[in-house]
């Protein structure tokens, strides 16, 4: 990341829209919304862009506090989601994203690296990710930042 001048801040309110098409333009075929709506087409009048875009403002009502942003020259190109469950000591992030144009410099990893120090310091004991198994970025992109795999989920859905 040494070529490139990104700062990662704090989550403000006007990041929202840029965050929701930043997700909608980076996740796609890694989403099981997307995967939904392959299988079964559109129902209730809103499509896969529209329940994944749904996923920051959940977040960010959840724990705008905890969800940071990368800026590159004024310009939001990644960002990274958090939850903190005090309780039980675990920290999860939700989602994460870099712009297509700017992957593969290490930006994924400092988010990760961010939110992880965010955890430390609000006391948490455990960090957890979550990636589907066609998604080879992630697979790869976790373990390299500590992460250990625990076990694989399957997900299933019918129509009504
Ligand atoms: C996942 C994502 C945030 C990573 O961002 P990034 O800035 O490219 O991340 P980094 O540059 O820090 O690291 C990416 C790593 O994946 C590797 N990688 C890239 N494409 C790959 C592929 N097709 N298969 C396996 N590894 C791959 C890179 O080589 C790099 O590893 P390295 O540092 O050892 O070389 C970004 O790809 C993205 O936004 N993807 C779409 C949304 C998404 O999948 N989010 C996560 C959902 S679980």
């Amino acid at each position: 990341m040494s070529d490139l001048d990104v700062l990662i801040r704090v989550y403000e309110a006007r990041d929202l829209e840029v965050l929701r098409d930043l997700t909608v333009a980076s996740f796609g075929s890694v989403a099981v919304d997307e995967m939904l709506e392959e299988r079964f087409g559109v129902w209730n009048g809103r499509d896969w862009k529209a329940r994944k875009a749904d996923h920051i403002d959940e977040d960010v009502a959840a724990n705008a506090g905890g969800c940071f942003v990368a800026e590159c020259e004024g310009r939001v190109v990644g960002y990274v989601t958090t939850r903190v469950d005090r309780v039980n000591g675990i920290g999860r992030i939700p989602n994460l994203a870099v712009a297509e144009s700017m992957r593969g410099r290490g930006l994924g990893r400092r988010l990760i690296e961010h939110a992880l120090g965010f955890f430390r310091e609000a006391g948490m004991g455990l960090a957890k990710i979550e990636t589907m198994a066609s998604n080879p970025i992630g697979q790869k992109l976790y373990p390299a930042c500590g992460f250990e795999e625990v076990g694989r989920q399957v997900h299933y859905a019918m129509r009504l």
